[in-house]
């Protein structure tokens, strides 16, 4: 199932088979990228997949996840116009906002 011996450098879109958003990195970095997810939401994997079907798009979660990668496309797209900024590559991912929740924190005032 994640037992992609052999095919670690082929392309990640190559190796799995229903990916929608990721792509142009080598397969083994798949496995990495969903922990980092997990850590940066604070869940395990099966708060986005049905335990031991990884393609299966059941969990409402999973099509969330995959917005995400959209919303936060579109937020580095949006800082690189902006001029003057500290960082030469400023940019977001999923912990800056999420930071081990599921919920963003939001001032209340
Ligand atoms: C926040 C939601 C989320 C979490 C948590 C998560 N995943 Fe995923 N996972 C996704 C999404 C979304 C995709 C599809 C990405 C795409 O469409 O390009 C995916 C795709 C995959 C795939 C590829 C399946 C295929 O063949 O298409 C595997 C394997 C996978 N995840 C394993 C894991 C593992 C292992 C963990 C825990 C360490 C994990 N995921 C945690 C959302 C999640
Ligand atoms: C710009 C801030 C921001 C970024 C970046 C971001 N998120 Fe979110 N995310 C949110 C907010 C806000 C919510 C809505 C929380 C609520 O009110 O329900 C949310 C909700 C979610 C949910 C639904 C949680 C649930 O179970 O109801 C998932 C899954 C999720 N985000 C995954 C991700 C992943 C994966 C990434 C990185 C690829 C990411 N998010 C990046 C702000 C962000």
């Amino acid at each position: 199932m994640l037992a992609i011996k052999g095919r670690e450098k082929a392309p990640v879109d190559s190796v799995f088979e229903n990916l929608k958003v990721l792509g142009g990195f080598p397969a083994e970095n798949l496995v990495f990228a969903m922990v980092k997810w997990s850590e940066a939401l604070g869940v395990s994997c099966d708060h986005c997949h049905v335990t031991g079907e990884w393609p299966s798009d059941e969990k409402r979660e999973k099509g969330i996840a995959r917005k995400m990668v959209d919303l936060g496309e579109q937020v580095n797209a949006a800082l690189r116009e902006i001029k003057g900024l500290k960082s030469e590559r400023p940019g977001v991912n999923c912990f800056t906002c999420h930071r081990g929740a599921l919920k963003p924190a939001r001032r209340k005032n």
